[in-house]
């Protein structure tokens, strides 16, 4: 457990070390580019080295947003070509609509097909976003105003939101941005709302599913797929609510949600243990031999350095410090130093973890996964440089 006080007394990183640590994980990206230029990494490493897969799952886009990130820091054209290749590969899968029966289009396509186009002009990467927009868009339900995250549109076992989709929405604001129609945003702004009334508890802790009554809209109840159980905070839901929240502000301007961010953050920053890397649940701390993840402080961390660009003076120096001594945590005790150990950038995440009370097999545990790969090299980025969102 920590207070402001004891999370003010570790040590923050300094820009030497940053530095470091960012060009680091841009050495590491290039040496994995050849075995990831016609597949991608699967969403999660298998004794620490990532298998190649097809353009499947909600995670291929991570790694194309790994390579745009490291072109921006090099402007090696070699990275350019690759981030290209990326983007026809996401447009196959969209127009010939493989595997996108699901809600992430925003994180598939935001980090690779929209980065590709607002860092380099890429007209296809464009195109295939926009089309991508349009198939979550084709995902809302009007009776109970939210994206249904997976799943048969309608099912009634399936009829509900997860807190993980507030990442989803900056790709529809993105998409009435650049196409002027504002119905993309319109129902983001809905979903936002719908979201924010139903996933977070009165302790400031977030539910990661929550049902609707398909025939009537009527909200239901919260329930978990990937935490430890209904009611405990799964970490990693935690920290897509604290992002989610900075990144609704910042299209929405509504301070409601910085509320809500300060209350999932100190939820969150309140029960670290004391090495800083969070459990993979927060029914979890110091003293327990479940495993960490690791990618949830990478999130988090990108959501505070978001945050800390709209709050007043004092309190966004205490969001900057907080990401400075959290990401020394992560630089310390979870990046790959060595690439003989890893060909993944963040160790010690967990993708799901089997519990009594959710439906989930183990998989991806205390092993690198794309997502916290991504997060971290943003967070260094963002720390470094004048970065410019991909959300
Ligand atoms: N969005 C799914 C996950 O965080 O595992």
């Amino acid at each position: 457990m920590q207070t402001k006080e004891s999370l003010l007394k570790y040590e923050k990183i300094t820009t030497a070390e940053l530095e470091k640590a960012r060009d680091r994980a841009v050495e590491l990206i290039k040496r994995n580019i050849d075995k990831f230029t016609h597949y991608f990494p699967d969403s999660n490493s298998v004794n620490n080295f990532y298998p190649q897969t097809e353009n499947v799952e909600w995670t291929t886009g991570f790694w194309t947003g790994e390579v745009w990130l490291a072109y921006e820091c090099t402007r090696d054209s070699k990275l350019k070509e690759v981030g290209d290749i990326h983007v026809k590969s996401f447009m196959k899968r969209i127009v010939e609509k493989i595997d996108v029966n699901h809600h992430d289009m925003g994180f598939l396509y935001s980090p690779s097909c929209v980065a590709a186009y607002e860092l380099t002009g890429n007209e296809e990467g464009k195109k295939a976003a926009l089309l991508a927009a349009d198939n979550l868009m084709s995902r809302f339900q009007e009776k109970g105003q939210f994206f249904q995250a997976w799943g048969e549109l309608g099912a009634v076992d399936n009829y509900r939101l997860i807190i993980d989709c507030l990442l989803n929405m900056p790709l529809l604001f993105w998409a009435s941005n650049v196409t002027k129609d504002p119905k993309y945003a319109e129902k983001a702004t809905t979903h936002i709302i719908t979201a924010m009334n139903y996933v977070i508890r009165p302790d400031n802790s977030t539910y990661h599913t929550y049902f609707f009554n398909k025939e009537t809209g009527e909200p239901m109840r919260g329930v978990t797929c990937q935490g430890n159980r209904d009611g405990s905070a799964w970490s990693r839901g935690q920290a897509w609510g604290i992002y989610g929240s900075a990144l609704s502000y910042k299209y929405l301007r509504n301070t409601e949600y910085v509320e809500i961010f300060r209350r999932l953050t100190d939820y969150f920053l309140a029960n670290l243990p004391s090495d800083l890397i969070p459990y993979w649940d927060f029914d979890f701390n110091d003293g327990s031999n479940e495993p960490r993840d690791s990618s949830s402080l990478a999130i988090t961390i990108c959501g505070m350095l978001e945050m800390a660009k709209y709050v007043e003076k004092e309190e966004a120096e205490y969001y900057t410090q907080v990401a400075k001594i959290l990401l020394k945590a992560l630089v310390e005790r979870c990046a790959v130093t060595n690439p003989k150990i890893s060909n993944g950038i963040l160790l010690h995440g967990t993708y799901a973890r089997a519990s009594v009370n959710n439906p989930c097999s183990n998989r991806g545990v205390d092993e690198c996964n794309t997502w916290g790969d991504y997060f971290y090299m943003e967070a260094l980025m963002r720390l470094t440089t004048d970065w410019k969102l991909y959300w």
